[in-house]
């Protein structure tokens, strides 16, 4: 059950007018790592919250309603302003819609096959283990946004203690619905597998596309620069790789780690 209150903030972001194209640490392979990201976002939270409010039905904890309520409000409110962040960073080079199309063609297969309700939420339950290691990430390094633009260190700061606080809505659903014994643990891997496979080769794709399009077309960016980013400095990948296998052992909890003081630490920012 989740430990933080799922508050949603309905924000609206100023990310568009003033040219930003560098907008993180004047760096352009760091803004593409993000902006690829970012794309995932308004597609990809739909999903999430169709998976999870599937099983609306068959939840009777009064909590775990309330935290499900929660988190479909925090995931609606990200999809929209991510949609609006999307349309600002296009302004500096891209084909929005033409990433989006790779993703949605994950999800157009999934509705081919006819994939099971089970199944599309392990991989809610594995997509939302991506986003929770990269939230606590930020939270837990106050430098890694710090030369950013503000409004989009805001952003990312803002979608980072959402993404935190509702963690564990999808996997406390799954709990109560995944399939029994092995059958349900070996679902739960092999979505994380392919949420795997999607994510980081998406979200790369995603940033050599911008690299390309906004003039940094070099391998010493869109090679180098992006396995840096990975596994160097910041190195995001490599920091997140404990909490990664985690996810692989059978009693994991997204709890099991506990970011509540993460959140407390920078919630007061986005009080009303
Ligand atoms: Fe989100
Ligand atoms: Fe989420």
């Amino acid at each position: 059950m989740s430990m933080a209150e799922i508050k949603p903030r309905n924000i609206k972001f100023n990310l568009a007018g003033e040219d930003k194209r560098n907008w993180f640490n004047g760096d352009p392979v760091a803004t593409a790592m993000m902006d690829g990201a970012s794309v995932l976002f308004p597609i990809g939270e739909t999903f999430f919250i169709e998976s999870v409010v599937h099983f609306r039905d068959r939840v009777t904890d009064p909590k775990l309603l309330s935290d499900i309520r929660g988190f479909q409000q925090q995931e609606g409110v990200h999809s929209r302003e991510h949609r609006r962040y999307n349309k600002a960073i296009e302004a500096f080079g891209g084909n929005i819609a033409e990433l989006e199309a790779r993703l949605q063609r994950e999800i157009d297969l999934l509705d081919a096959k006819n994939a099971s309700p089970e199944y599309r939420l392990a991989l809610t339950c594995a997509f939302e283990h991506f986003t929770a290691m990269l939230a606590e990430h930020v939270l837990e390094h106050p430098d890694f946004l710090e030369g950013a633009e503000p409004e989009f260190a805001r952003v990312w700061r803002w979608h980072a203690i959402e993404e935190a606080e509702h963690k564990s809505v999808a996997y406390d659903v799954w709990n109560l619905v995944k399939p029994k014994g092995l059958k349900g643990y070996v679902m739960r891997v092999r979505a994380m597998f392919k949420a795997t496979s999607v994510f980081v080769g998406q979200s790369r794709y995603n940033a050599k596309a911008f690299l390309r399009a906004r003039g940094y077309d070099r391998a010493r960016y869109t090679v180098w620069g992006v396995l840096r980013f990975s596994m160097i400095r910041p190195g995001v990948l490599r920091k997140t790789l404990f909490e990664y296998l985690a996810y692989f052992v059978p009693g994991f909890h997204p709890w099991n780690k506990d970011s509540s003081h993460l959140i407390e630490k920078y919630k007061s920012a986005y009080e009303a």
